[in-house]
């Protein structure tokens, strides 16, 4: 990798677990808007999953998605063991300490210090110019901003737009692992965001936007909600009383044993 790399000019990286679906093909055509090569990694992070996680269940078809991206011609794809990237004595990590504390960083304790720890490696290894994440990992996108702009790393961070089935289902390397009547309920993350965009420019406050979309989950009988949150779409911080600036409500819903996230900017009235 470290020889291609030398021999290429601008490189956009996508990061990425594997098991790729349109969501991540949208991500490398918006990698390849950038101009000059694209590089995709698939490397199933173990240090972001909690012990009581999916890292053993997490799906994979390596030649599958090798095939993807060479029909999507990218130019390179590094896909390493685990032992090329963690040396068993590594002593370092990577963590915002603030923002992996929060939101999903309390459902999963470490998720986020093993995301910006491996992405960090990720840079060090491939030292792209620009990297795209996808925007339905919404705080992941802003823990790598953060973590750029903190530590002074010259990677252009872009955000390519969630993508979603044709019943508004996230997509997800995760969908696959839902029985058919997960599958069949999960859909309603997707409505109470589109519900919560609608309510947003009438004046509702945070609070009754919050509960509106919490009851909206809990009305289906196999959602198991693990959080819903609505924070300011660009500091993450908390908000109460009536939107003022654009918020993202942000979900985390189980479905037996799968672990599904969704969000939505939505916008006051004088935004909408
Ligand atoms: O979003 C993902 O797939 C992963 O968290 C990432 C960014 C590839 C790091 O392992």
């Amino acid at each position: 990798m470290r020889a291609w790399r030398k021999s290429v000019g601008h490189v956009t990286l996508v990061p990425t677990m594997g098991f790729l679906h349109d969501g991540h093909m949208s991500l490398v055509r918006r990698a390849k808007a950038e101009g000059g090569k694209v590089a995709v990694s698939i490397f199933v992070n173990p240090t972001q999953f909690g012990p009581t996680e999916d890292l053993s269940t997490y799906p994979r078809n390596e030649s599958r998605d090798l095939d993807m991206l060479r029909d999507a011609g990218v130019d390179a794809v590094f896909i390493p063991d685990v032992a090329d990237v963690y040396d068993p004595n590594a002593q370092t990590i990577v963590e915002t300490t603030e923002l992996a504390k929060v939101l999903i960083g309390k459902l999963r304790p470490g998720h986020f210090r093993g995301v910006a720890t491996v992405v960090t490696k990720l840079f060090n290894i491939i030292r792209p110019d620009a990297a795209v994440f996808g925007e339905k990992d919404y705080q992941q996108l802003a823990v790598i901003r953060t973590m750029v702009r903190d530590l002074d790393m010259d990677v252009k961070i872009i955000g390519g737009p969630i993508m979603r089935e044709a019943d508004g289902l996230a997509m997800s390397s995760r969908n696959v692992r839902l029985s058919p009547e997960d599958r069949a309920a999960a859909p309603v993350l997707a409505r109470a965001l589109n519900e919560a965009a609608a309510m947003a420019p009438t004046g509702v406050t945070a609070s009754r936007l919050r509960s509106h979309v919490r009851a909206t989950l809990e009305a289906e009988p196999r959602a198991q909600v693990q959080s819903v949150d609505i924070r300011d779409a660009e500091t993450l911080e908390t908000i109460s009383g009536p939107l003022t600036r654009p918020a993202v409500i942000l979900l985390a819903v189980k479905f037996g044993q799968v672990f599904l996230i969704d969000n939505r900017v939505v916008y006051p009235k004088e935004q909408a």
